[in-house]
């Protein structure tokens, strides 16, 4: 459950008296944090897991902004890593019955201490800047999964309308896509927190993989391999010849876990329905939402973000 504002830490509440707000499609306010924007409720997590999280050498952070492939890779991470303990997904595996956001929790949902499998697997939206400290000082790797903007806005736009909060503030598409271009967004500006994670990842190569939801989806083989591989993990000749790699693309695709029962009917420990997070996972799906005008507008922002940058989206 989202937690109530009397159970706030004092820290948080005080923040909350003067940080710079905008009004939101989330929550009533957004609250702009060390240069990204939260609800109350999430800048409560981080501010909790900067306080309290302690990276260990062996961990694996997967980092995202919101739509962005977050449910995805924690499966096939998940599959990947563990892939000893758990050698034939396709008949016996714990992500047939549980939905990877219960397997890989994320550190800003206070639920961080549960974890206890090694390497301990968690994920995060929390911006480079933000992280805890002990994610940076410590050897722990990160990986970064990063989506078309329009793509992961309406991804976003479904999400938020359709699926989980429906009896929260109502708002317009043409009032969220200003939002989101503005950087008032759950963990925006989106733009921002995808580059200064690609930017460290060229910098510190050996600490950040960065991959883009649509390169995975192109060839998932591919970028799963090279994500086992950064991580320490990587599949051998014989383990490709036995279709190990193969089982786990099929064990976390689209249409498996979306139709499993635990997909289809269930919750999470916060109440959300976990089929929220099972739509179409398509790469331009955005044309069917957004209107011309409004897909000009998010293109736009994007064009001026990447001003002086060489990365694309
Ligand atoms: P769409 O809404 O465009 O379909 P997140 O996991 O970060 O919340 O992102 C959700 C997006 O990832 C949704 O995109 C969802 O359909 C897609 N998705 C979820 N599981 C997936 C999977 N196993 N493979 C590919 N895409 C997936």
């Amino acid at each position: 459950k989202l937690l109530a504002e009397s159970n706030f830490s004092q820290e948080c509440k005080e923040l909350l008296s003067y940080l710079p707000k905008d009004r939101s499609f989330f929550a009533e306010y957004l609250y702009q944090y060390q240069g990204f924007w939260y609800p109350p409720n999430l800048l409560e997590g981080v501010l909790y897991s900067q306080k309290h999280f302690q990276a260990r050498d062996s961990d694996i952070i997967l980092v995202s902004s919101p739509k962005s492939g977050t449910t995805w890779l924690k499966a096939l991470v998940f599959a990947s890593v563990y892939r000893q303990e758990f050698q034939t997904p396709l008949e016996s595996h714990p992500l047939l019955d549980n939905n990877p956001h219960s397997l890989v929790p994320f550190i800003e949902a206070f639920n961080f201490h549960t974890q206890d499998t090694f390497p301990r697997i968690f994920s995060t939206h929390i911006p480079l800047g933000s992280l805890p400290e002990s994610i940076k000082k410590s050897s722990c790797k990160v990986v970064y999964c990063c989506r078309n903007p329009k793509d992961a806005f309406v991804s976003l736009w479904h999400f938020m309308k359709d699926l989980v909060l429906k009896e929260m503030v109502g708002c317009t598409m043409e009032q969220m896509v200003k939002g989101f271009c503005r950087g008032s967004s759950v963990y925006g500006p989106f733009w921002d927190h995808a580059l200064e994670y690609w930017k460290e990842s060229l910098e510190n190569p050996k600490k950040v993989f960065f991959v883009k939801y649509e390169d995975m989806r192109e060839k998932p083989e591919d970028w799963v391999m090279r994500i086992a591989e950064f991580l320490g993990y990587s599949f051998t000749e014989r383990e490709i010849e036995n279709g190990v790699l193969e089982d786990i693309i099929k064990l976390c695709s689209l249409e498996n876990l979306s139709k499993l029962e635990v997909n289809k009917v269930g919750k999470l420990m916060n109440g959300m329905e976990t089929k929220a997070f099972f739509r179409k996972g398509e790469i331009r799906g955005w044309k069917d939402t957004l209107t011309p005008l409004l897909a000009e507008e998010i293109d736009k922002t994007t064009e001026q973000k990447l001003i002086g940058s060489a990365f694309r989206f």
